[in-house]
């Protein structure tokens, strides 16, 4: 199970900017998400973590080896309004990088993306909240990124306050938060908006029992509200009971789809041959460090 230990950079929470709505007019069709061919290439070479030592380096083997790579490729489906479909598989296969094209963060390489309605996103933490300013002060600032109304937003303010249940801290400036406080508040927020779509990526292991307790019962309303949700998850206990469908990624592609069940065993044999396989290795390796 190590492959599914979350990436160090993951979990927070925060609702991210609102992706414009594309809504086709005269169209009758029940579709909240649209994905066709969907492509994300990353350079290689100069990425955000690159160091200018790295850089020079890649520079000077520049010929060598690859310069890009496809996180995504070829990723086509669709959700319908009311839809929870799940998107799991090992680290690195692109569950995230999906995520944040579907929350309009990134521009896919090639392929279109179409989201109907009022998304929100619990993606990874930054993304939106400013650290200087408190975490009311966040809360109407969140709301301003997805367009709603500010009289709106100081109108729901009480409850997502309520909700987030950390205290004093309320008024006190983002960066005195714990990663924990942070994520309770962006949780929060990301879902007492009434979304139309709701991505959420590896947030729900974030928090003591309580919260994420109550993190489900909301997830459980969101769903029985028929919103469409987008769930990236290593807890296939969610995946089975919330969602109605699943999606299972391997290195940027779909590899299998459907029943939550069917899909999660597929995935869990999966993990079990590699596990097998790195065992198999580890064990000729120590054997040929014997001989
Ligand atoms: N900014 C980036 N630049 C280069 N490679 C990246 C970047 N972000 C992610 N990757 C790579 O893309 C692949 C998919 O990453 P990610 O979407 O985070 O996978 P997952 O969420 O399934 O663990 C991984 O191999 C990861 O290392
Ligand atoms: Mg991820």
């Amino acid at each position: 199970m190590d492959d599914y230990s979350p990436p160090v950079d993951a979990p927070g929470g925060i609702a991210a900017p609102a992706r414009p709505a594309h809504v086709r007019s005269g169209r009758a069709t029940d579709l909240a998400i649209d994905a066709h061919g969907i492509g994300v290439r990353y350079n290689l070479r100069f990425t955000k973590k690159t160091t200018v030592r790295q850089s020079f380096a890649h520079l000077l083997r520049r010929r060598e080896g690859p310069q890009h790579f496809w996180a995504l490729r070829g990723v086509t489906f669709q959700v319908e309004h009311g839809e929870s479909l799940a998107v799991i598989g090992p680290n690195g296969a692109g569950k995230s990088t999906l995520l944040q094209v579907l929350a309009g963060i990134i521009e896919p390489s090639e392929g279109q993306v179409e989201i109907r309605g009022h998304v929100s996103s619990l993606l990874t933490l930054g993304a939106g909240f400013d650290a200087e300013l408190s975490g009311v002060d966040n809360i109407l600032l969140a709301g301003a990124f997805m367009g709603i109304p500010d009289r709106e937003m100081r109108r729901r303010l009480p409850e997502i306050v309520e909700f987030a249940d950390i205290g004093a801290f309320i008024d006190a400036p983002l960066k005195t938060y714990s990663s924990g406080m942070r994520a309770r508040l962006g949780f929060s927020i990301a879902t007492a908006v009434d979304p139309d779509v709701l991505l959420v990526d590896e947030v729900l292991s974030t928090g003591d029992q309580a919260f994420r307790d109550k993190s489900r019962r909301r997830i459980e309303e969101l769903i029985q509200a028929a919103k469409g949700i987008v769930l990236v998850t290593h807890d296939m206990g969610w995946v089975t009971t919330f969602c109605n469908r699943a999606l299972l990624l391997e290195r940027g592609q779909i590899i299998a789809e459907g029943d939550p069940a069917e899909v999660v065993a597929v995935h869990t044999d999966h993990m079990e041959q590699v596990r097998i396989e790195k065992e198999a290795e580890a064990a000729r390796l120590r054997l040929q460090g014997v001989l």
